[in-house]
C-alpha cells in the first residue's frame, strides 16, 4: 500500500479519510483491492483501523480459485475453462471429477485408472447399515445422508492427516466413490427395502441407479436414457464456484478437521430450501399450484413477498442459468422414456409468465438449476424430500476440489472473520435481588 505522496500506480485506488484529511493508494490486484490493507486507514496510532462490512459476502471474494468460472451477466458456467454445455454434451460424471481435481481432462489410461479406483471403494462398513437402521422409517433421507457422511469419518482414523497428499487423495476417492452408495441406502431405509450393495461392474451412474431400483432381478440393468440423464445432471451439479455449501465445505475444512466432517458440513449447508432443498421446494410449490388457472394467483402471492418463487433466482446468475436450460432439454429425453410429468406444464407456464413479468424482470430472477431438475426426480419416482440427496451426490466432487485448493493457497488460514460489535458496553452483574 502506497503512502501519500509516493507516484500513483495505475492499478490502484486512491482513498482519502475526511476524518483526517490523509489519503491512501490501495493496490488492486485481479479487479479487487485486499481488505486488510484498510486496516493502515487510522486516525491515531491506537485505532484499530477500518474493516469492511458485507453481511452475507455480497462483494467478497474469500479466495483466489482456479476450479471454476461464473459470468452472471452472460450465464457462462466453465469448469477448469471447459464450458459447461460442452461437458454435458461430451463428457461422464467421473470425468468431470477428475478434471476438477486435477485440473485437466485425463487421458484414458488415466481416466481408467480413476475409475477402477472409484469403482472399488464403492462398499462401506457393515455397521453403517447398522447406523441408518437407527433412524426413523420417515426420517428426512437428506439429514440422514449428512449424518452417515460424518459417521463415515470414524471408520479412517487417517483422514485427520490432510496435509499428506496421499492420504488427502485417498480420502477424496473414497468420499467420491462411497456418497451414492450412503444415498441409495438411505432412500432403501426410508421405503423399508433391503439395501443393495454396489455392482462395481456397472458405471458409477448405473451403480446408483442400481443400489437404488434394483428389486428381486438378479442383475439390474439400468435404462440407458435415465443412466445418462443422471450423469449429466451429476455433472451439472459438480461445482459451482463460492456457493453456500462449498463456503461451508473451505470454512469447516480451514480448521484442519477431516475431510468427511468437512463434507457432512457442506452437506448440511446444502439442505437448505434457499440452496440445494430448493429443487424439492420447487415441486412442493408447483403442487401447491395444482393447475396453469391457479398461477396468476400465485404470482401475485410472490409479488406480495407471501411467497417465494422457487427454482427461480440467483445470487450470480442475473441471466438464465445454463444448467437450467441444459435441464430442461434433458427432461424431454427423460419423459419420453418414462412418460411426461404433468407438473411440467405448470412450470413452462410459470416460466413463461415469469419472463414477461416485470416484476421478475426488473430483479433478473431467471430459472436456475433447481427449476426443471425436481421434475425428472418426480417422474422417476424419487421422494421429494430426497431430492437435495441426489443434489449433493453430484456437488461432492466440486467440495473436495475445492476443499483440496484451500488447503494447498497458502495465502488461506484458519477462517476467522471479524464483525461490527452493537451490544452493550461494560457493564457490572446485577444481582437477582436488584433486577
Ligand atoms: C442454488 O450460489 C450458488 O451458486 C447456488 C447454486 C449452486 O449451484 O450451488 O446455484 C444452487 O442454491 C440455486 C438457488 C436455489 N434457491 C432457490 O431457487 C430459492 C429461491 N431463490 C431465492 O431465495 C434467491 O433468489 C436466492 C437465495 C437464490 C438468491 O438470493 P439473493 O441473491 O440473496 O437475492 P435477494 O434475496 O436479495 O433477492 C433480490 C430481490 C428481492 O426483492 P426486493 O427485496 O428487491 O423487492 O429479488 C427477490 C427478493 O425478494 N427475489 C425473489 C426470489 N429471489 C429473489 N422473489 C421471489 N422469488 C424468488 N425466488
Amino acid at each position: 500500500m502506497g503512502a501519500a505522496g509516493e507516484p500513483k500506480s495505475r492499478e490502484s485506488v486512491t482513498l482519502t479519510d475526511n476524518r483526517t484529511g490523509k489519503t491512501y493508494e490501495l493496490p488492486i490486484e485481479n479487479g479487487a483491492i485486499r481488505a486488510a490493507d484498510l486496516r493502515n486507514v487510522k486516525t491515531s496510532e491506537e485505532d484499530f483501523g477500518l474493516m469492511s462490512f458485507d453481511p452475507a459476502f455480497m462483494n467478497t471474494a474469500s479466495c483466489k480459485s482456479k476450479v471454476t468460472f461464473i459470468d452472471g451477466d452472460k450465464g457462462i458456467l466453465n469448469y477448469r475453462g471447459y464450458p459447461i454445455e460442452q461437458l454435458a454434451e461430451r463428457s461422464t460424471h467421473l470425468e468431470v471429477a477428475f478434471l476438477l481435481f486435477n485440473g485437466e481432462l485425463p487421458r484414458k489410461a488415466e481416466l481408467d485408472a480413476f475409475t477402477h479406483e472409484i469403482i472399488n471403494h464403492t462398499f462401506v462398513h457393515e455397521n453403517l447399515k447398522k447406523f441408518e437402521e437407527g433412524f426413523r422409517h420417515d426420517a428426512n433421507p437428506m439429514a440422514m445422508f449428512i449424518s452417515s457422511v460424518a459417521a463415515l469419518s470414524t471408520f479412517y482414523q487417517d483422514s485427520h492427516e490432510i496435509q499428506d497428499p496421499q492420504v488427502r487423495r485417498q480420502h477424496m476417492i473414497r468420499i467420491l466413490a462411497k456418497v451414492p452408495t450412503l444415498a441409495a441406502w438411505a432412500h432403501r431405509h426410508s421405503l423399508g427395502l433391503p439395501y443393495i450393495y454396489p455392482d462395481n461392474e456397472l458405471s458409477f451412474t448405473g451403480n446408483f441407479l442400481s443400489m437404488i431400483f434394483k428389486m428381486s432381478e438378479a442383475k439390474y440393468k439400468p435404462p440407458v436414457a435415465i443412466e445418462r440423464a443422471f450423469d449429466v445432471l451429476f455433472i451439472l451439479h459438480a461445482d459451482h464456484e463460492q456457493n453456500c455449501s462449498t463456503n461451508a465445505m473451505r470454512a469447516v475444512g480451514s480448521s484442519h478437521v477431516d475431510p468427511y466432517s468437512a463434507t457432512a458440513a457442506a452437506s448440511a449447508a446444502l439442505y437448505g430450501p434457499l440452496h440445494g432443498g430448493a429443487n424439492a421446494e420447487v415441486l412442493y410449490m408447483l403442487r401447491e399450484i395444482g393447475t396453469k388457472t391457479k398461477i396468476p394467483e400465485f404470482v401475485k402471492k410472490v409479488k406480495t413477498k407471501e411467497a417465494k418463487l422457487m427454482g427461480f433466482g440467483h445470487r450470480v446468475y442475473k441471466n438464465y442459468d445454463p444448467r437450467a436450460r441444459i435441464i430442461k432439454k434433458l427432461a424431454d429425453d427423460v419423459f419420453n422414456a418414462v412418460g411426461r410429468n404433468p407438473l411440467l406444464d405448470i412450470a413452462l407456464e410459470l416460466e413463461r409468465i415469469a419472463l414477461q413479468d416485470d416484476y421478475f424482470v426488473s430483479r433478473k430472477l431467471y430459472p436456475n438449476v433447481d427449476f426443471y431438475s425436481g421434475l425428472i426426480y418426480q417422474a422417476l419416482k424419487f421422494p421429494v424430500d430426497f431430492f437435495p440427496v441426489l443434489f449433493a451426490i453430484g456437488r461432492t466432487a466440486g467440495w473436495l476440489a475445492q476443499w483440496e485448493e484451500m488447503l494447498m493457497d497458502s495465502e488461506q488460514k484458519i477462517a476467522r472473520p471479524r464483525q461490527l460489535y452493537m451490544g452493550s458496553p461494560r457493564r457490572d452483574y446485577v444481582p437477582m435481588s436488584a433486577r
